[in-house]
């Protein structure tokens, strides 16, 4: 167990801010965590997985502490389904990628998405059509303090869009350490996303596999998404706002092609990226911050930029999308003030 101090955060956060935590350490097993915990009781904590959802502001002056909790383990079968419990610091892809190789699935559209097995639950990740919760059997995570061991299974984690039980009542409070996942021997094809088709008619695909879905996902996301190892980003900075039909109506009359997702809740959801490019956001750079050009939801680093400048920027971007919209965008990023 080594605690290091004063130690530059800068390869473990995808958007390479050099923010330094006062101490660092990693762990590998539960016992390690308990431990290192001990040692100092009383620092603040954060836990990182990936470091893909997360901007820091400032130096952070506490223990943050990376799971490294790996394992991949099967754990129950019958003839439609595999349960697969998995250690929190397996990386997210390297596990879609294992599922891919065994024909387990349910989270080929989930392939690229940075992070950790740990974190994935943290927020519900989701893209093209999937969402997380629709695999997950439980969450077994520790309290922070107490050292009191949960199990949740999928209900309690009160999944929603980008949200769960871990960003609301248990905020800052469990560590997720196993995820275990149900997954399906005989695919269901999701793959009525638009950009799907597209690709799956240009490539002249006709019959799916669950490789064929994942290699179309790893080709849309290559297209918009910038690689975190090339240009530092951390994702969707924003959430998509859901709004009233009644606005999304005043919206559609000034803007006719406004896109917009379907909502479970009588809301509307409509695309942050679209309102941000519409403001004028799109490809622009302030100092060492930027907008992606491909996908204005996602802000860069253009080189050295501190936390600081990304928030400002985030700042300005939301009053703009607010002046011209009415529409409040939330952050989706993790920001540590
Ligand atoms: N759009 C624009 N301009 C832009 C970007 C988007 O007009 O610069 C419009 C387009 O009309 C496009 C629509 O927005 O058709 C949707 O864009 P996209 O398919 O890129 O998806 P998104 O809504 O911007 C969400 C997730 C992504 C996920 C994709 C695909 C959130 C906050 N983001 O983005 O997740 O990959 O859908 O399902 O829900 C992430 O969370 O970090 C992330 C990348």
């Amino acid at each position: 167990m080594i605690i290091k101090q004063n130690f530059s955060l800068r390869p473990y956060n995808t958007f390479g801010i050099d923010a330094k935590s006062r101490y660092f350490a990693t762990f590998e097993c539960i016992e390690d965590l308990v431990k290192i915990k001990e040692t100092l009781p009383d620092e603040p904590l954060l836990i990182l997985g990936g470091g893909s959802n997360i901007l820091f502001v400032q130096d952070f002056e506490g223990l943050t502490l990376k799971n490294e909790i790996k394992g991949i383990q099967k754990i129950k079968e019958d003839p439609q389904h595999v349960w697969l419990r998995v250690g929190a610091g397996e990386n997210w892809h390297e596990f879609v990628c294992y599922c891919l190789q065994k024909q387990y699935a349910g989270v080929e559209n989930l392939s690229l998405i940075p992070g950790t097995v740990g974190a994935a639950p943290m927020q519900n990740i989701g893209a093209y059509g999937v969402e997380i919760k629709e695999v997950i059997h439980s969450v077994e995570a520790i309290h922070r303090d107490t050292q009191q061991q949960i199990t949740l299974n999928n209900q309690d984690c009160a999944f929603g869009y980008r949200e769960s039980i871990f960003k609301n009542k248990y905020k800052y409070q469990y560590i997720i350490h196993h995820v275990t996942f149900r997954l399906s021997k005989k695919p269901t094809f999701r793959v009525e996303y638009g950009a799907i088709q597209e690709i799956l008619k240009q490539k002249n695909i006709q019959t799916l596999s669950i490789q064929a879905v994942s290699e179309v996902i790893c080709e849309i996301r290559k297209s918009k998404l910038p690689d975190p190892a090339k240009i530092g980003n951390g994702g969707s900075f924003f959430k998509n706002p859901e709004i009233s039909p009644a606005h999304f109506e005043s919206i559609k009359a000034r803007f006719e092609h406004v896109p917009a997702y379907p909502s479970p809740e009588g809301l509307v959801k409509v695309p942050a990226g679209w309102l941000i490019e519409q403001a004028g956001w799109k490809g622009k750079k302030e100092g060492k911050a930027g907008v992606h050009e491909k996908q204005a939801l996602v802000l860069v680093n253009l080189g050295n930029a501190q936390g600081k400048d990304i928030l400002a920027l985030s700042q300005k971007i939301q009053d703009s999308v607010n002046e011209l919209f009415e529409v409040k965008l939330s952050p989706e990023i993790n920001i540590i003030p």
